[in-house]
């Protein structure tokens, strides 16, 4: 989910070589290997863009299907906002999407009678949000700004939402609770979708090799791929589950629920790191349910 290549993570900190088939996003930055070491804000921010708009091309290719044009699928166990209700009632609702990608979420929210803003750092995100807007004649507004500093007055928005898209890979995640929290009003709901931190333990393989514990729980070093002179090329960040409850709390918002949706029956998808296998024994995916009060 959180990127279209298969992660160097599965081939443990061996240079990104080891792979059998050539990733273009890789080979367009440079990406020589992976490192674990502190990265600040400016560092990861940086690494992010260039990643997603090298890599908007594959990762639509590997992912649109699963995760449709205008459909609202908040992880790959595949629950559906539509069947989950996590955004309560949308009709009418002032609603940011955070990290939309190319916006298939935000399209859903237009159709189900919404009014969404979706916002992505990624030029190259955008661009396919836009095409597929006209494509599906369900155009969204867009805007390019990092969720770090939303581009929003204070309580603009009813409802926001992100289902994989930013949080995961900012250094300073309480930094964008604090700003989510600014631009919703008072009994505003954000709901995202993140790994499940207990992933982070393990490897980024769907199958058998991902089910051996690799590393600390507790360890938030970041993970990086780093270019030939050691800048970040992508950038994933850890939080425990205490530590995301403490950044929602820190922003003043209520936490409602923590969704851990389970594997379903029969659900063969093998999408990125997740997979039925590891679905069956172990949650892939974290959901956030908070308000502001
Ligand atoms: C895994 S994709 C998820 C996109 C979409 N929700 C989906 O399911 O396809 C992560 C998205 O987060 C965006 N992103 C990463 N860092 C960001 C940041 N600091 N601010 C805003 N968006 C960011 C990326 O550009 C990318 O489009």
């Amino acid at each position: 989910m959180l990127r279209a290549t298969r992660s160097a993570r599965q081939c443990g900190w061996a240079p990104l070589n080891c792979h059998d088939a050539p990733v273009s996003a890789e080979e367009r930055l440079g990406t020589a290997g992976v490192a674990r070491r502190p990265v600040g804000a400016a560092e990861s921010q940086r690494a992010s863009r260039m990643w997603w708009d090298a890599d908007a091309e594959d990762y639509l290719a590997e992912h649109g299907r699963d995760i449709g044009d205008a459909d609202f699928v908040w992880c790959p166990e595949g629950l559906r906002e539509a069947d989950a209700h996590l955004l309560g009632d949308v009709t009418g609702a002032r609603v940011l999407e955070v990290g939309c990608g190319s916006a298939p979420c935000s399209r859903w929210l237009a159709r189900a009678g919404a009014r969404p803003v979706a916002l992505d750092l990624s030029g190259a995100m955008l661009r396919h949000a836009a095409q597929l807007g006209a494509a599906t004649g369900t155009p969204v507004p867009l805007v390019q700004a990092g969720a770090e500093r939303l581009p929003f007055a204070d309580g603009s928005f009813d409802v926001a939402c992100s289902a994989f898209g930013a949080v995961p890979f900012v250094a300073e995640p309480e930094q964008v609770m604090r700003e989510v929290a600014r631009v919703l009003r008072s009994g505003g709901r954000w709901v995202f979708a993140v790994n499940h931190p207990m992933r982070w333990m393990f490897s980024d393989d769907p199958g058998p090799d991902g089910l051996t514990v690799q590393q600390s729980y507790f360890d938030r070093t970041p993970y990086l791929e780093v270019d030939g002179a050691g800048r970040a090329t992508y950038v994933e960040h850890h939080r425990t589950l205490g530590d995301r409850v403490r950044d929602l709390v820190a922003a003043g918002l209520l936490l409602d629920d923590i969704v851990e949706p389970e594997w379903p029956e029969g659900r063969e998808t093998v999408w990125g790191q997740w997979s039925p296998l590891r679905g069956a024994l172990f949650p892939g995916t974290a959901i956030f349910v908070c308000h502001k009060p």
